[in-house]
């Protein structure tokens, strides 16, 4: 799901914004890493607070323009990259003390009225999703890979209650033409049995294939470590995101690096490296009922954080064990 969409007489909406502001504190000034610039709706409000300054990232180079503002009005106290974050380390930032890293994850407003990007059901023509930086766009999955990836990909991704009926009605359909969006709408509103008036039949699987498309599994695990890397004592890890698979991702991170745990249940509890952030609550922040009146689709929002205690920068976590059988699904692209 989108942090950002809008009423259209809005046109913007950083999601969470104000419960955002409330924990990095930017009116005591410092150095923020906004790792999902999209519209610069949290840089913005960051710069308004004197004494701050933004490093902001976004894979999407159409995000290029909406920087080129900011830096005119905050020449000093802005740097923009167009990179992924999960090459976070490449910005060499141990040097900086920064205050917080954020990520507002998914896709933007802007990028979902951009029918070139082709990230909407409502969009015709060759299936795309790419949102920057990519190797590989919707229309080689849905054309090139084996009926089972296919299947799978759904089902994990979407959460598609009727993904083998879908993935065998697409490779029955690409033997006689190659597949568009349009085709692949039909396609899914044709196989599917079990109606659900409250989404669009083909949300699940058009979530899936932007998933897959731009990696956002491996892209959020690499984009944790390395935040949690760059940030030293008090640094504040920021997440919002929009779907469950998202969510678990977050808050097993969160947990894993912030729980002191036994060796053994015969032993004392031993304070490890594990326990290099502080998780204030189990339960996520979610959208006031004003923000969800105003904004509907942030009321998928949920956000968490996390405070690291300790100045390391190399520690363990299993989350790729954890997560692997996502991975191993990502990684069905390596023959595309
Ligand atoms: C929901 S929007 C962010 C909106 C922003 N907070 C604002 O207020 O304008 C998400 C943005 O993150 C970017 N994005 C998604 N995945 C990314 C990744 N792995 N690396 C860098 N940027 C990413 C998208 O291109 C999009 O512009």
């Amino acid at each position: 799901m989108c942090a950002i969409i809008i009423p259209e007489k809005h046109m913007h909406y950083p999601v969470l914004l104000n419960e955002i502001i409330s924990i990095i504190t930017p009116q005591y000034g410092g150095t923020f890493v906004d790792c999902t610039f999209g519209q610069g709706g949290y840089s913005s409000k960051i710069l308004e607070f004197p004494n701050t300054k933004i490093i902001a990232l976004d894979r999407d180079k159409d995000t290029l323009k909406k920087s080129l503002d900011l830096k005119r009005n905050f020449e000093n106290r802005f740097i923009y990259k167009n990179l992924k974050f999960s090459q976070l380390q490449n910005l060499k930032l141990k040097n900086e003390n920064i205050k917080a890293v954020m990520f507002d994850l998914g896709f933007s407003y802007t990028q979902i009225k951009d029918k070139k990007k082709g990230l909407s059901f409502d969009v015709k023509g060759e299936l795309n999703m790419k949102m920057g930086l990519n190797d590989f766009s919707a229309s080689d999955v849905i054309n090139k890979l084996d009926e089972k990836e296919l299947e799978k990909i759904f089902k994990f991704f979407g959460e598609e209650k009727e993904s083998k009926k879908i993935a065998s009605a697409i490779v029955k359909k690409r033997k006689k033409q190659k597949i568009n969006t349009e085709n692949l709408v039909q396609i899914i509103e044709s196989s599917k049995k079990i109606k659900n008036y409250k989404i669009h039949s083909a949300t699940k699987v058009f979530q899936a294939l932007r998933i897959f498309v731009n990696k956002e599994i491996s892209e959020l695990i690499y984009g944790l470590i390395n935040a949690t890397k760059v940030l030293k004592k008090d640094g504040i890890i920021v997440v919002v995101s929009f779907h469950s698979i998202e969510d678990k991702i977050v808050k097993y991170f969160f947990k894993g690096l912030s729980e002191t745990k036994s060796v053994s249940r015969y032993m004392p509890k031993i304070n490890t490296k594990k326990n290099l952030l502080n998780v204030f609550s189990k339960k996520p922040i979610l959208p006031s009922s004003k923000e969800i009146k105003e904004n509907p689709p942030s009321r998928s929002a949920k956000l968490r954080y996390a405070i690291k205690k300790e100045d390391f920068y190399e520690f363990e976590t299993d989350i790729l064990d954890k997560f692997k059988y996502l991975i191993d699904i990502e990684n069905y692209s390596k023959k595309l």
